[in-house]
């Protein structure tokens, strides 16, 4: 497990640039934390960082939406997905195996399908924000 703190958006970036050292094709990265806790702030920086010819946006309101660029980025959001059958019809499975790496904000629904993933828990201590980054991997031997 890797720990950020971020007192602010450009400390907020600092873990983005961490993420674009570590993250490969097909990467899958589940957010975890309230509204406003920064998930979709991430992402933006992240897609910033690594020049996606689409800007990232809010995907509140449409489920998914796919940044093009070198590295592709595959942006969901199941904030408003309540039940399995909604997730098997968004052909999830396809999309986070075409080379695109992947940021899932709301993700209780996918977790238990997947078997390797990071997974970012965001929450308030005081007035900083902390970002645990975990490697999961099932196939293996937990988290890390
Ligand atoms: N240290 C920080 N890290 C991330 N976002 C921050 C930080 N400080 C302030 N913010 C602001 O908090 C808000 C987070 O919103 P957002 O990323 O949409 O949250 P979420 O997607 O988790 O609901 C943004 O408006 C962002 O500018
Ligand atoms: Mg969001």
């Amino acid at each position: 497990m890797k720990k950020f703190f971020s007192a602010s958006e450009q400390d907020t970036v600092q873990v983005a640039e961490y993420l674009k050292g570590i993250l490969k094709p097909n990467d899958v990265v589940l957010l975890e934390g309230d509204l406003g806790s920064g998930k979709t702030f991430l992402v933006k920086a992240f897609c910033q960082l690594i020049n996606t010819e689409d800007p990232a946006s809010s995907p509140s309101f449409a489920i998914v939406h796919h940044y093009r660029g070198a590295q592709p980025v595959n942006h969901f959001d199941f904030y408003r997905l309540h039940y399995e059958s909604e997730l098997d019809q968004l052909g999830w499975e396809e999309m986070l195996n075409q080379g695109a790496i992947s940021f899932i904000e709301w993700p209780q629904l996918i977790e238990k399908h997947l078997r390797r993933y990071y997974k970012i828990k965001i929450y308030f201590e005081g007035e900083r924000r902390v970002f645990e980054l975990f490697k999961i991997d099932k196939t293996n031997q937990g988290e890390k």
